[in-house]
């Protein structure tokens, strides 16, 4: 693919978006398409609904909204479905989570009813702290997986789809270490019908997805498509993949913070973070194993932004720690409170505090938008395999094998604009700015 021959594929008739897990961040995110079609709320939040893009040179203030410049699918075309554990419809969901007000489910009553989720691929062992009735059974890891797919076959038919993506949005499975079973797609294809225990859930669900030419992202922590045999299924069927975990809270600031102390040369010897959450998420993370891909997760962001091994003396001693607390009471309100020890000239010592009061599925709502129709649109435009331009989003973003993730928000902000400005033949922008100084020709 050049600069020149970009062919989008236009974004016709309706797109379905299917979720595994519809809890909060699924039925917020649901519920607020619901209100937007309906112009009873702003979808704040939202690159794809609210973004606008600077085209060619500065001079020439030409700008336009995301939507408007690349063909993506509207909100009138979305169509949603899910699987859960649980058997609540979209509205009594949305009800339960408690992010949403009660007098704006009530309007949104009838469309959000209809939703009800199909039924889940489950493993105990692999979220301990929930369980529900609603689940499938199967032989094999393999009739599960096909299970999944008769189920995305049916969903596209029944609903008139032209095309589908899958955001997982599901409970966070606990750390898995890369296995023997995902090194390579024939691995993997032989231990799902081995019923190898290494195989998670949210793997079946990413391998059906995969399977059925279906883009996938992954909004949680735990390993799914960042193995190298569902990473070669992606590229072999040519289909679209990103992850994982959305980037919201005080991992967002993280990602704005640590890069503003890093262009500046501030040096960090500490950085303190701790969290109380009461929602099912904040439930599930109290098992030290679904915690622990969470942690790893969070940890990751500030090595790869500093870059230590360049700078050890400002960032070759830095004590990371984070923390999450299960503390009922505040719902899906979490509260994060950051102590961030940092130096400056000779070595002199100040701190910055951060306490985040946000809501995490209001944060978490528009990215799984955005990622829905960023996705639909890569597939389109014929991209496929690990989709780095879409690291905005992601508090883990995959990257090439052996290539560093981009971290930086504002870099991960001007990657995926110049994406879109390739995508639709518009100059690339570098920032270098000498030609409106005449040093540089145009
Ligand atoms: N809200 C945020 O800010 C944020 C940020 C980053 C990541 N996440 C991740 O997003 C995910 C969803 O968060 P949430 O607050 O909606 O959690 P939630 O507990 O409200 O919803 C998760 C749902 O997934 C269901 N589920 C669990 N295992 C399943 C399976 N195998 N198949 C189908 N359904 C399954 C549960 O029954 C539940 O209804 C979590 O993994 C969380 O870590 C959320």
């Amino acid at each position: 693919m050049t600069k020149t021959n970009v062919k989008i594929t236009p974004a016709n008739g309706k797109l379905g978006v299917l979720l595994p897990g519809m809890g909060a961040v699924a039925t917020t995110f649901i519920a607020g398409v619901e209100a937007v079609k309906r112009g009873l709320a702003n979808p704040v939040g939202s690159l794809t609904q609210m973004g606008q893009l600077r085209l060619g040179k500065r001079s020439e203030n030409r700008s336009a909204m995301i939507k408007d410049f690349i063909s993506l699918a509207s909100l009138e075309n979305l169509c949603f479905g899910g699987w859960d554990i649980f058997e609540d419809n979209v509205y009594e969901a949305a009800s339960k989570a408690k992010v949403l007000e009660q007098t704006l489910l009530d309007q949104l009553k009838e469309p959000l009813s209809k939703i009800r989720p199909m039924s889940a691929v489950f493993d105990k062992s692999y979220i301990t702290l929930i369980d529900g009735k609603n689940k499938k059974t199967g032989k094999t890891k393999k009739d599960l997986a096909d299970q999944i797919r008769e189920d995305i076959q049916r969903f596209k038919k029944e609903n008139n789809c032209e095309r589908l993506v899958i955001v997982w949005c599901a409970s966070t499975e606990r750390y898995t270490e890369q296995a023997a079973c995902h090194e390579s797609l024939a691995k993997f294809e032989k231990a799902l019908l081995e019923n190898d225990p290494m195989i998670s859930p949210s793997q079946i669900y990413a391998y059906a997805a995969l399977m059925e030419r279906v883009p996938y992202a992954n909004g949680s922590p735990n390993r799914s498509v960042e193995c190298p045999a569902l990473q070669e299924l992606a590229r072999e069927l040519r289909v679209p993949i990103s992850g994982s975990d959305f980037k919201t809270g005080q991992t967002l600031m993280k990602t704005v913070l640590a890069p503003g102390l890093k262009s500046r040369l501030l040096g960090l010897s500490g950085w303190y973070s701790t969290n109380i959450l009461g929602n099912r998420d904040g439930e599930v993370l109290a098992d030290p194993g679904s915690f622990k891909s969470k942690e790893v997760s969070k940890l990751s962001v500030l090595e790869q932004i500093l870059e230590p091994e360049t700078y050890p003396s400002l960032y070759g001693d830095v004590h990371h720690q984070v923390q999450i607390n299960y503390y009922p009471p505040r719902g899906d309100n979490k509260e994060g409170w950051d102590n961030i020890d940092i130096f400056g000239w000779l070595g002199y010592p100040m701190q910055i505090k951060v306490n985040f009061l946000c809501r995490d599925s209001i944060l978490a709502a528009p990215i799984v938008l955005d990622l829905a129709l960023f996705m639909d649109l890569a597939q389109r435009t014929e991209l496929f395999g690990i989709q780095e331009w879409l690291s905005f989003y992601f508090k883990s973003p995959l990257a090439a094998p052996g290539l560093k993730p981009e971290h930086d928000l504002q870099v991960q902000l001007l990657k995926l604009h110049n994406t879109l400005r390739f995508m639709g033949g518009e100059e690339l922008i570098n920032h270098l700015g000498l030609t409106y100084y005449g040093i540089v020709e145009e």
